[in-house]
């Protein structure tokens, strides 16, 4: 079938788009389009046009596998000035999802139809880096107003039908075929003069006072870096000059933000997170488990996390707890998060009630029989686990999965304590469980195939971008967390304090600095971890601050101090006492501090998580560098715009640098900083970690 047909319906021309798996608008698309649309522009016996997509996707825009090598012509901008400078009347079908690219497309139509179930319309561009590139900081402005445009621009959410024709955005809702509606909409037009959205006058005066500089002044910590907000900002305001102007601007900014490293970064994000989903030796004929109903073991901060997680994608979820008590308190603050959504306009008071109605709360184990995924999230020991476990293998119904939620135990002592480890594996949620993004999903030894294939997809059915782990310490998040806090912890002995450690990391980018994060979590938990392990060495050095701090009484915010002292709406504030103690130890242990620059702050933290990173890979517990990155962007605050640590090394840093850089600190601080195998012997090579995926993809 060829990419773009065209088929007659009397003397309506209707161009259909068919380019799995969405519909991106890559080079072979274009050519074709552009072809059939010549075609019918030329044909007298054409009196009007529509122009579609097929299944779920009228268009999810550019290839953006494009936008590192250059896009060849035939571009999209002048495309759609051509459709849009028509006199024949033309009509967008939009049949389904329609972004970036694919929206600009019925932008340039004169007319759009849009199917009533549609959710996914809106231009994303921002979240890669980049502006709309093909007249949509121009035309949308035009259609629904510069307010409306721009935040949608600057935030790259998507609207749904119904939004759409709320704001003007789309001319009719089709309640059955959107295309037949669509042909007979454009049957209706000919003759009329074509409605031409880039012909339309801004009014100024429309425009709210200081909207512009409000919205500068707001992008300070934007997503997607400080490069495309502010770009995309300039070209929608320069939506109130002549269509061919604006445009003119919109493709240069759309040239510079493409180029700059942020759009990389963000770009590789978006393949890097689908690329994780992808699990060697399971194919797309694996069949997945049916999971209609998921029950959850412990209600306490995880367990209800979990729990709405669930909920929220519509899952039937049975909680069991020991004590009433702590199950009301659990289903209490279920109900709670629910009801706040509500009160925020996240959902509909509906949404949240029917939500709510899905939990079956319980205290006896005996009631997950039905489940046909079990998640444990009881108190990290493994004694209690090994416990639970050899129980729900004699509970769970033949063919349920059972995870685990640990953060630090070995998920294949867990498994063994049943009849199936095939059955189980570790599902490793991040605080808070029913917003953070990742789901680590810790493979353990007989872990089945088909069982890792049901929880990849699961992840997506709640919304989480499921990365896969093996079974080691840590598993591979928070073991590079533990390199990256072991250096912090360094370092605020060598002279940096709290603030400049957090205030070098967040002026880099990271969402929260890593004392903040710790003051955050609870530093109890890593003091309980570290309790339990006895540490020795620099290792015991390190936990000196860290442990002083729990035994002062302060465990981070919960107690209103940690490594910061806050006030009563949980801002920070430097603690000199804290200051005080870092110094005196310092001195205990004749360390003469000094100032440690930001730079030196930064690449400290950076170099200790790919090095890391690298460890770990070569070790097999990660399958992909990538993968690495993907945990650092969705579960650890770690910027998208930024790439990831392994990413750094790449791209920003170099690998022979890298591997320099590593070699001088390992000669200054010891075995810490012994350098991973895999960056030795890349460096060595001149490869990249990105290379080395590749490789393994095609191997
Ligand atoms: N370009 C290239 N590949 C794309 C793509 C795109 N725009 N959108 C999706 N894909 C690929 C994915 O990489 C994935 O490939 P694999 O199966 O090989 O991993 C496949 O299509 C399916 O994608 P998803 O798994 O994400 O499918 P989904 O159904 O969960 O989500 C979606 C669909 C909402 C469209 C989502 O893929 C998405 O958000 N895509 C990107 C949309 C976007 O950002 N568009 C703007 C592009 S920039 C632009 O258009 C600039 C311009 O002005 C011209
Ligand atoms: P928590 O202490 O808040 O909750 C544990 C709950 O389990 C308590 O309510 C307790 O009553 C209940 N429980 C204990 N034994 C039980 C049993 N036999 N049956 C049913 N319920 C039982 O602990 P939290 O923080 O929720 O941690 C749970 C698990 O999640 C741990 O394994 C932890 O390591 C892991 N985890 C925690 C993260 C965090 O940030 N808190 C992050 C990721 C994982």
């Amino acid at each position: 079938m060829a990419i773009v047909e065209l088929e007659r319906q009397g003397g309506v021309a209707v161009l259909r788009m068919n380019n799995p798996p969405v519909n991106a608008l890559g080079h072979a698309l274009r050519v074709d389009l552009e072809k059939h649309l010549n075609e019918a522009l030329a044909d007298p016996a054409v009196k009007a046009i529509v122009l579609t997509g097929t299944g779920r996707f009228f268009s999810a825009g550019a290839d953006i596998s494009e936008f590192s090598l250059g896009v060849r012509e035939p571009h999209l901008q002048p495309m759609i000035g051509r459709i849009e400078g028509s006199d024949k009347p033309m009509v967008a079908a939009i049949n389904g999802t329609a972004l970036g690219g694919g929206l600009e497309l019925s932008l340039g139509c004169h007319y759009r139809v849009v199917g009533k179930d549609v959710r996914q319309l809106g231009l994303p561009e921002i979240t890669l880096g980049i502006l709309p590139g093909a007249g949509g900081t121009q035309r949308l402005p035009r259609l629904v107003g510069v307010e409306q445009a721009l935040q949608m621009i600057t935030t790259g959410a998507f609207i749904d039908a119904v939004k759409a024709a709320k704001i003007g955005l789309v001319d009719k809702v089709a309640d059955g075929d959107v295309v037949a509606e669509a042909v007979a909409f454009a049957r209706g037009q000919i003759g009329n003069p074509p409605r031409r959205v880039g012909a339309i006058v801004i009014d100024k005066a429309s425009i709210p006072a200081g909207l512009f500089d409000k919205a500068r002044a707001s992008v300070g910590r934007h997503p997607s870096g400080p490069v495309a907000p502010n770009a995309a900002i300039d070209a929608v305001e320069a939506a109130t000059l002549p269509v061919a102007e604006g445009s003119a601007l919109e493709r240069k900014a759309f040239v510079e933000t493409n180029s700059s490293p942020y759009a990389r970064a963000l770009q590789y994000k978006f393949f890097a997170e689908r690329q994780a989903a992808n699990l060697p030796g399971i194919g797309p004929n694996v069949r997945l488990r049916d999971i209609k109903t998921v029950g959850i073991l412990g209600a306490g901060t995880m367990g209800t996390g979990i729990s709405l997680a669930f909920l929220n994608a519509g899952f039937p979820v049975t909680v069991v707890e020991t004590a009433q008590e702590a199950l009301d308190k659990g289903v209490a603050r279920i109900k709670e998060t629910l009801e706040a959504n509500a009160k925020r306009g996240r959902i509909t008071e509906a949404q949240a009630n029917d939500r709510f109605a899905k939990l079956t709360p319980s205290l006896k184990m005996e009631d997950l029989a039905q489940a046909d995924l079990i998640i444990e999230a009881v108190f990290e020991n493994l004694a209690l686990k090994k416990e639970i476990f050899a129980k729900l293998d004699k509970i769970a119904k033949p063919g349920g999965i059972i995870a685990t939620n640990t953060s630090t135990l070995d998920v294949n002592a867990i498994a063994a304590e049943t009849k199936r480890p095939q059955d189980v594996l570790g599902l490793h949620f991040f605080s808070p469980a029913n917003i953070m993004r990742l789901l680590e999903i810790v493979r353990a030894e007989k872990t089945a195939p088909d069982v890792m294939a049901t929880a990849m997809a699961i992840a997506k059915k709640i919304g989480k971008v499921g990365v896969q782990a093996g079974v080691c310490d840590g598993f591979v998040g928070n073991r590079m967390l533990h390199a990256y806090t072991s250096e912090v912890y360094a370092m605020l002995l060598e002279g940096a304090m709290p603030r400049e450690i957090d205030g070098a990391m967040e002026a880099w980018g990271m969402a929260m600095g890593p004392l903040a994060v710790g003051d955050l979590a609870g530093l109890d938990v890593s003091y309980r971890i570290r309790q339990e392990r006895k540490l020795t060495g620099e290792a015991a050095q390190f936990a000196r601050i860290p442990d002083k701090i729990v035994e002062m009484g302060r465990h981070g915010q919960k107690t209103g101090a940690g490594f910061y002292r806050y006030d009563a709406d949980r801002k920070r504030q430097v603690d000199p006492e804290i200051e005080a103690l870092i110094r005196a130890e310092a001195e205990g242990l004749q360390i003469k501090q000094r100032h440690v620059p930001a730079e030196e702050i930064v690449e400290r933290c950076l170099l200790r998580l790919a090095n890391e990173g690298a460890k770990i890979l070569e070790e097999g517990i990660a399958l992909r560098a990538s993968d690495c990155d993907t945990m650092y962007l969705n579960g650890y605050g770690f910027p998208g715009w930024r790439g990831g640590p392994m990413w750094q090394v790449d791209n920003v840093i170099g690998m022979k640098a890298a591997a320099e850089k590593i070699k001088a600190y390992e000669a200054k601080y010891g075995a810490r900083w012994r350098i991973a195998p895999l960056i030795e012997r890349l460096s060595k090579e001149g490869g990249t970690f990105a290379a080395l995926d590749k490789s393994r993809r095609a191997g």
